[in-house]
């Protein structure tokens, strides 16, 4: 445990939030925030305080060259009184990837943990406890330095806030095949979790839904070939019975969920294929049925199926199981596990350490 301070009124705070009874995603601004930071080459100590607005000078890095890296995790609390994680060692380790290539400072696993525990052990008593919801965590790191240079910054923030959240609710959805733009170029930043990434898909979305279509499936930057993620979630695709996913490329990212749904997918007797998909090939086997349902996954949305692909000129391809009983049971398996209601492959679901709680147990 790293030395934090403790800002006298976190917890008026967290006792004083009313949670609204709609949550949506992400929508919802938690009571309290965890925030270091770096100067001089090292690490300072964690503060935890109340929500509050951050200061920034309007040359600060972050505002202009955009050097931000981000994660997403949830805390749960599902038909039990203690909050839980999922595989949050991974966040860590998908953080300090993000650092690396956006020319930004590591940060110790003992720090980025204390911020993501102290917020989840803090706002216990607020987190929502249906199945599906939890509090949705979102460390990042910021470039502070205040100058108009073009170089990266000398001075960071780390931060966690939290969102008391659903889970994504998507119908089995519509997806426009993009053939146009794409997501991020080889050696390019698509492999990690930085804001530009974000920012430089949203014209597609908007694109996409104006045609009536619920999201983008990228493809490949080289030639627009192969499939790579789909808006901000890795894909699947069952054909011929066969599990199959996208090999990384350096430019999609790889999610923490895709790795936990091949290990599963393993585990309940699925053959499953890292590969190059084909788009056109894809295309043809949803037309002769051989590909039987596809989904995509990812922290927030957990599962979510594939009803059909189209196309900018008005072309759909209909999946032949839209509701697909291979993905439900990916998502049920997944989600008992996150939810405690079974027992995963060891070490998937960590209790918060009893140090990181306050002082006084959190009643609700
Ligand atoms: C671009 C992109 N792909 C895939 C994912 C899925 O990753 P994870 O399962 O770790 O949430 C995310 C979400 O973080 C994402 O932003």
């Amino acid at each position: 445990m790293t030395k934090c301070h403790i800002h006298p009124d976190t917890m008026a705070a967290v006792y004083g939030y009313e949670t609204p009874e709609k949550l949506g995603f992400g929508r919802l601004s938690g009571p309290i925030m965890f925030w270091a930071e770096y100067m001089d080459g090292l690490w300072g100590p964690g503060t935890l305080e109340p929500t509050r607005k951050i200061e920034l000078m309007p040359c600060a890095k972050v505002l202009h060259y955009g050097q931000e890296i981000f994660e997403g995790m949830k805390a749960y609390r599902v038909g039990q009184d203690k909050a839980s994680l999922f595989r949050p060692e991974r966040n860590w380790q998908r953080f300090n990837q993000s650092a690396r290539r956006m020319a930004m400072p590591e940060i110790p696993q003992d720090l980025f943990m204390e911020g993501v525990y102290r917020v989840a052990a803090y706002c216990e008593n607020i987190i929502p406890g249906g199945s599906g919801q939890s509090l949705y965590l979102r460390p990042f790191m910021i470039a502070t330095e205040p100058s108009l240079e073009v170089t990266g910054s000398d001075r960071f923030a780390y931060m966690v806030i939290a969102s008391p959240s659903e889970a994504i609710q998507l119908n089995p959805m519509s997806v426009l095949i993009e053939r146009e733009y794409t997501r991020a170029a080889l050696g390019g930043t698509g492999g990690v979790k930085t804001g530009g990434n974000y920012a430089a898909s949203f014209a597609s979305r908007t694109h996409a839904q104006s045609l009536g279509f619920d999201q983008s499936l990228w493809l490949d930057p080289n030639d627009r070939r192969n499939i790579e993620e789909l808006s901000v979630m890795n894909f699947f695709a069952v054909v011929d019975g066969q599990l199959l996913t996208p090999t990384p490329t350096g430019s999609l990212l790889e999610g923490v969920t895709r790795a936990s749904i091949i290990e599963l997918a393993g585990e309940m007797g699925l053959e499953v294929s890292q590969q190059a998909l084909d788009i056109d090939r894809l295309i043809e086997q949803i037309k002769d049925g051989r590909c039987s349902e596809a989904f995509c996954c990812g922290t927030a949305a957990i599962v979510n199926p594939i009803r059909e692909l189209g196309e900018h000129d008005g072309s759909r391809y209909t999946l032949a199981n839209p509701e697909g009983e291979i993905s439900v049971a990916l998502k049920q398996r997944l989600l008992d596990i996150q939810e405690r209601r079974a027992e995963g492959p060891a070490g998937w679901v960590h209790d918060i350490p009893a140090e990181f709680y306050p002082p006084q147990p959190v009643s609700d």
